[in-house]
């Protein structure tokens, strides 16, 4: 065993009210695909079970009873290797426990609560309100990332930077979203990466303003805005990365726009400090995009007062980022004990919990000109008069400009891990 793992490990348990019960966290089984041949989906252990043992393994299981002496409190069991695995996928086997003493461990333990992190154990019931409160502790356990981790997302930032790097060259009019995609993703690889983190967004003009675009043969004509949102992916860790380009000349009001998402974007990551509450950057960024479109005559009315009457979700439908590392959501979520805030506009917050050293959060302030949201009728009625709805209508197919990067929390300024992706529109 590593010693980072036992010390992730060790760590771990220090922070779970266990008291007197065992811990199982199982890795999870692959999934078979719908047609019913024997492909499965590529199996990824489950990230609380990876966490613990940096391995995918699937049906893998990891236990820990408290009651047992240090360096014999943890157990990890797996699956022994079949001759077919060892023949058509050359798999080794892992080392460990044989999976079928699994049954034994817990029988010899068979009066105690059980806490199920991971994927669900067949052998092990958990108990449901112990587990919620274990894993709540868990992850929050685990938002500050530990050094292995940290340098793990710095080789994906840095993989993701590479790709970024070759956009520029095919940015012309008629690349498609998809030939893009394509240069960029070749390029993580080439960087290292093991695969995207998550599905690459490609969106170019309209399609710049749904958030979460699947690049399709749809080419950038000249004047568009192209919204790129990808990260590579090392080692289970990723990043999460958005720029916005202008194919060609950018106009003034896309320049406009853009200033605005880059100026409230730098504006929050400086706010990115321990004990800074995620929800009150997240409120204050709302405001100065406002503010900007305001500014830029879309919005009319005080900032402030039209955030508070929720009107910046027109635009910026969207919360300002998330945990990303170990999963391109990673570990979000709220504080232990705190329950979710339950106005309207803030229920697509993904986190709202106080940062502190060591996390790493995405901040992704974005602009966007969305049909779904600005034709709705009853939006258009309750937001009558603090929009210029004609200037909408001008922009209706605009798209729209998000700007992301990964920051790292430390006990001084943030570190912007993404800072090597230039944010510059041409
Ligand atoms: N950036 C992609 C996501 O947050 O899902």
């Amino acid at each position: 065993m590593s010693n980072f793992l036992d010390e992730r490990r060790a760590r771990m348990t220090a922070a779970l009210p266990l008291e007197d019960a065992i811990l199982v966290v199982g890795a999870g089984e692959p999934v078979p695909l719908p047609e019913g041949s024997d492909q499965t989906y590529p199996f990824r252990s489950h990230a609380e079970y990876f966490y613990l043992t940096g391995r995918e393994c699937s049906s893998g299981v990891v236990g820990f009873d408290p009651r047992d002496g240090a360096g014999d409190d943890w157990i990890s069991f797996v699956p022994e290797v079949t001759e077919s695995e060892r023949v058509w996928e050359g798999r080794m086997q892992t080392p460990g426990a044989p999976l079928a003493q699994l049954g034994t461990w817990l029988a010899a333990r068979g009066d105690r609560p059980i806490a199920t992190l991971g994927a669900p154990t067949a052998n092990a019931l958990g108990d449901a309100a112990l587990t919620k409160k274990i894993r709540e502790r868990f992850t929050h356990a685990r938002r500050a990332k530990d050094a292995p981790e940290v340098a793990l997302i710095r080789r994906a930032a840095a993989a993701t930077a590479a790709g970024y790097a070759t956009l520029r060259e095919h940015l012309r009019p008629g690349v498609t979203e998809r030939a893009l995609q394509i240069e960029l993703e070749a390029e993580f690889f080439r960087a290292g990466a093991a695969r995207p983190g998550y599905g690459t967004i490609v969106g170019s003009g309209p399609n710049a303003g749904v958030l979460h675009f699947e690049p399709s043969a749809r080419a950038a004509q000249r004047g568009e805005f192209v919204l790129v949102d990808a990260g590579a992916e090392i080692d289970r860790y990723m990043a999460d990365v958005t720029r916005t380009y202008v194919v060609g000349e950018p106009s003034a009001f896309q320049r406009d726009l853009f200033q605005v998402v880059l100026g409230a974007e730098e504006r929050a990551i400086a706010k990115c400090v321990p004990g800074a509450e995620w929800k009150e950057i997240h409120l204050a960024c709302a405001i100065e995009l406002v503010g900007g479109l305001v500014a830029m005559g879309v919005m009319r009315g005080a900032p402030e007062s039209l955030v508070e009457q929720e009107a910046h979700t027109l635009f910026f439908p969207h919360g300002l980022g998330h945990m990303v590392g170990l999963g391109v959501r990673d570990a979000s979520g709220t504080l232990p004990g705190r329950a979710k805030d339950a106005r309207q506009s803030l229920r697509t917050l993904r986190m709202d919990l106080p940062l502190a050293p060591g996390y790493v959060v995405t901040v992704e302030p974005g602009l966007y000109f969305i049909p779904a949201l600005l034709n709705d009728p009853v939006r258009r009625a309750r937001f009558r008069d603090c929009i210029n709805w004609p200037l909408v209508e001008q922009h209706l197919m605009l798209g729209g400009v998000r700007i992301e990067d990964d920051v790292l929390v430390t006990t001084e300024a943030p570190e912007i891990l993404t800072a090597a992706i230039p944010k510059t529109l041409e």
